[in-house]
């Protein structure tokens, strides 16, 4: 009976732990521009805040554009992970197409993907199956 007892509550920890262990954050992506398995480091995660800070929030900042646009506060949550992985890879906005994005190369684009990626929409609270 007490045997019973402790393999069962063993067994409600057990799930605890691996489902705490599910949950975790991802910490890599596949990125489809150069075919890679990019792994997410402190280092690469702070730069990707300090670009998207410096570049994107000049506009995305909840505030009018020139024409007097609202613009939304953009932020990592606005948009899921896939989709943000998206967003670099066609580079469909319009902000995009007019050369706003011009001032960060190449490789400031995939880590400033990445940290948007880590952040995005359910990353927090849902598993997300790892891509790589
Ligand atoms: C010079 C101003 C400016 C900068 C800088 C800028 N954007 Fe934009 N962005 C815009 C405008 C204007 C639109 C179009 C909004 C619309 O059509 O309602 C847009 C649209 C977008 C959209 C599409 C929004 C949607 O709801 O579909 C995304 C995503 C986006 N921008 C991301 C970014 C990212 C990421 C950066 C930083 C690399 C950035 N933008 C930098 C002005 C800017």
């Amino acid at each position: 009976m007490i045997t019973k007892m402790v393999g069962s509550l063993l067994g409600v920890i057990f799930l605890f732990i691996s489902a705490s262990v599910l949950a975790e954050v991802p910490d890599r992506r596949f990125d489809p521009l150069n075919q890679t398995c990019r792994i997410f480091q402190f280092t690469q995660m702070r730069e990707g805040a300090g670009f998207f800070k410096k570049v994107c929030l000049r506009c995305h900042d909840g505030s009018y554009d020139n024409g007097m646009r609202f613009m939304p506060e953009l932020i990592p949550r606005s948009f899921s992970p896939e989709r943000w992985t998206r967003i670099f890879t066609e580079k469909y906005p319009l902000c995009a197409q007019d050369g706003s994005w011009k001032e960060l190369s190449a490789e400031e684009l995939l880590k400033l993907n990445d940290y948007l990626y880590r952040g995005g929409y359910g990353t927090w609270e849902d598993y997300t199956p790892l891509e790589c």
